[in-house]
């Protein structure tokens, strides 16, 4: 017995990554974006992708799901290279979720769910919208298939309430449950817990585990490194474009590139890092004035977290 559990472990590496992308770069004029990044991400993981405002994580985002055609590399999505048309990598089995929530305002929350799911039913999305004779016999399915996921969400009793009414927190939500409704084997989540409370970003911790446990691999961006590291299998740190360092939460916590990119401090090699020396320096020197200034005052009112808000 214990002699054949080696060759079963080393046949299971041989399944391609359910994401591949190699060496995508991606060009503005003159700005470099993206710049040569790999990443994989492999059946059951979740996987994180972090880095400062403006480091590419978007960017790198819209090249996987084709809303830009990258500059140079390629994605492969279960070992087939994806064509960098959204709605075919969609077919393929990417679904993803956006920075900026696009719902449509003005359906209730059961049709943005209906609407996900469009890439999965033959009828396709007029039909749907229009309900012309082939959607009633579809309906039906799709109907119970998009109640099963608002349930999952959570959601199920605001079925009928029109999407823009929802609180912030619950249209992340149901911008997750419109993109799983296309069935998907990767789902990429930008930002999923900017503007959450600590509550709501604990319920959005355990909905993605429960994702992933019905074995749709993640990918995830986003500034908040406690729900990250908890979370994720792996993560990649993305800096001006490049990435910087890769590895399990242990690793890229205690990688002293990876903290200082975060808080601003040049480390050797770093491009820019002259800049950001006088940056700081200047920095420095009208904090100490203004600390002389305002004597006294005490800054406990101001709560506002500076993550979170809309960019
Ligand atoms: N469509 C675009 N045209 C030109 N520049 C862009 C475009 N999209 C993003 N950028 C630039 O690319 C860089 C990376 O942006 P982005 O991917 O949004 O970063 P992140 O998501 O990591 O905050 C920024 O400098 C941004 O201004
Ligand atoms: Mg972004």
């Amino acid at each position: 017995m214990t002699t054949t559990t080696e060759n079963t472990v080393e046949n299971t590496t041989e399944t391609p990554a359910v994401l591949d992308a190699s060496g995508v770069t991606m060009r503005f004029g003159g700005l470099t974006a993206v710049r040569s990044v790999d990443l994989k991400v492999n059946a059951g993981e979740i996987v994180g992708l972090i880095g400062p405002n403006g480091a590419g994580k978007t960017t790198f985002f819209n090249c996987l799901t084709g809303l830009y055609v990258p500059t140079e590399g390629k994605v492969s999505y279960k070992g087939t290279v994806l064509p960098p048309k959204p709605h075919l990598v969609t077919q393929a089995g990417i679904a993803r979720t956006f920075q900026n929530i696009r719902l449509f305002a003005n359906m209730t929350v059961l049709e943005n769910v209906l609407v996900g799911r469009h890439t999965r039913t033959k009828e396709g999305l007029w039909s749907a919208l229009l309900r012309g004779p082939g959607f009633k016999k579809a309906e039906a399915a799709s109907h119970k298939r998009a109640m099963e996921l608002l349930e999952f969400i959570g959601l199920e009793h605001k079925a009928d309430h029109l999407a823009r009414n929802l609180p912030y927190g619950e249209q992340r939500k149901l911008e997750i449950a419109r993109a799983l409704a296309s069935d998907p084997g990767l789902l990429l989540l930008d930002e999923p817990t900017a503007g959450m409370n600590p509550q709501e970003t604990r319920v959005t911790e355990e909905l993605i585990f429960a994702i992933r446990d019905q074995g749709i691999a993640v990918l995830v961006i986003e500034h908040d490194m406690r729900f990250i590291f908890n979370l994720c299998d792996r993560v990649a740190c993305l800096v001006q474009g490049e990435k910087l360092v890769e590895g399990t939460p242990a690793v890229v916590q205690g990688d002293e590139r990876v903290v200082a990119a975060y808080l601003g401090t040049p480390f050797e090699g770093a491009p820019g890092a002259e800049e950001a020396a006088e940056v700081e320096a200047a920095e420095e020197a009208q904090s100490t004035t203004s600390k002389t200034s305002t004597t006294g005052e005490t800054s406990t009112t101001s709560t506002t977290s500076p993550e979170g808000e809309t960019q």
